[in-house]
């Protein structure tokens, strides 16, 4: 089959370019035309938010839940040949980023810093270097600018982001949260005061099962995305990996928790196991058999959780929740159970500054009182405390 272009006719006598209308400028002027950024919500808190707490640095600018500004300088490139993070990489990064992105951001969404209602920062969980630059660069901006700070939960802003792309949450809602560092189910009664962890991995994060296969595998780094792409070609059906702490003896205990260890190493002995007997490992079948096992167990608790708590929506965030496989298996199990799937655009599930701006829209509405000015980070702040 040969595929043809197709172009609109010119007509004759007409340029390739049209030329420039006379007295247009070249790039329109938010008088001139469309406004270039959304335009803000009248009477809602505009926040400026700051993350920083592994390996992105963000700055996200938001006026009540209108995204206007989103930027993110990811250092993941200078980690790859370590295979993982390293915090003092990662500090020296957002060291250099910050500024700039939050210069970028206020462009982006032409706001003057002096405008702000209040700027917001990741105060914990996180990488204790990494989260100290964002914290110190928030300070000083609220300090200069005389704006209230607010240091705030990194795992609240997590579900928080959703509020920009499916607006406000019907409560109580259980919240999945699968990233690098966290795998957690969480009740939500309301974003800014009230959120209980239910349950949480008692050793690795999804996302970090997914890294440490991925190296098993001699894939890079981050592993989830790639796996991701191998297991389309395989069959998840394959071979019958672990799914941790589903046993009746576990589910007495851990009804809600999760482990991931005990499949990771059950994937490394099996690919030893191929290799010592002189087999090719089939990658792929591999890839989709280990995704199975972790996205069968993700779904069937959150949805499990949603029955415990009386919830009818069920919002999925984090890195992993950009997993194909995890928002297919979870539209299924949740549609068959009467949830509402919420699940924010990719581009807001792994780490960004809007998540921590929007969070601080909803402290600000909330009454939230603004952090003291020795506001300090906490690598273990609990998801239980969303303003610091
Ligand atoms: O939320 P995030 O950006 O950072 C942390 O707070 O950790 O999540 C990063 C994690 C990594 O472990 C990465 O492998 C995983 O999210 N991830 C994925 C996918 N995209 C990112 N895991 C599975 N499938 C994906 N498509
Ligand atoms: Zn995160």
């Amino acid at each position: 089959m040969t595929t043809e272009v197709v172009r609109p006719a010119r007509e004759a006598g007409q340029p390739l370019v049209p030329s420039r209308e006379a007295g247009q400028p070249l790039v329109p002027s938010r008088e001139a035309g469309q406004p270039l950024v959304p335009s803000r919500e009248a009477g809602q808190p505009l926040v400026l938010g700051i993350e920083s707490s592994c390996d992105e640095t963000g700055v996200g600018i938001v006026s009540g839940h209108t995204l206007l500004a989103n930027e993110v300088a990811s250092s993941v490139e200078q980690h790859v040949r370590f295979g993982g993070v390293v915090p003092e990489v990662a500090s020296r990064a957002h060291l250099q980023a910050l500024v700039p992105a939050v210069r970028r951001a206020c462009a982006k969404a032409d706001v003057d810093l002096s405008e702000l209602d209040a700027i917001s920062v990741t105060a914990g969980p996180g990488l204790m270097g990494a989260l100290v630059v964002g914290l110190a660069g928030a300070k000083a901006l609220a300090a200069a600018l005389g704006k209230p700070l607010y240091g705030l939960n990194h795992l609240a802003g997590h579900v928080a982001v959703d509020l920009l792309d499916h607006g406000p949450l019907p409560t109580p809602c259980v919240a999945l949260l699968v990233s690098g560092g966290h795998t957690s189910l969480l009740r939500v009664g309301d974003i800014a005061t009230d959120i209980t962890e239910i349950g949480s991995t008692i050793d690795d994060a999804a996302g970090e099962a997914y890294d440490k296969v991925a190296r098993v595998l001699g894939l890079s780094y981050p592993g989830g995305p790639v796996i991701d792409r191998v297991a389309a070609d395989g069959d998840p059906r394959a071979i019958r990996f672990p799914r941790g702490l589903t046993s009746p003896r576990d589910l007495e205990r851990h009804r809600f928790d999760f482990s991931f260890s005990g499949l990771k190493t059950a994937v490394a002995r099996w690919v030893e196991t191929c290799q010592q007997e002189g087999r090719e490992v089939p990658l792929a079948d591999v890839a989709a058999s280990f995704q199975e096992a972790v996205c069968d167990v993700l779904s069937a608790k959150a949805v499990e959780a949603c029955r415990h708590v009386g919830a009818d929506h069920l919002l999925v965030g984090g890195g992993v929740a950009a997993n194909s496989r995890l928002r297919a298996l979870l539209a299924e199990r949740t549609a068959a159970a009467g949830i509402t799937l919420r699940t924010p655009r990719p581009a807001l599930c792994t780490d960004n500054g809007a998540m921590m701006a929007v969070l601080g829209v909803e402290v600000v509405k909330a009454g939230g009182r603004p952090s003291p000015p020795d506001l300090g980070a906490d690598s273990g702040l609990p998801v239980s405390r969303v303003l610091v």
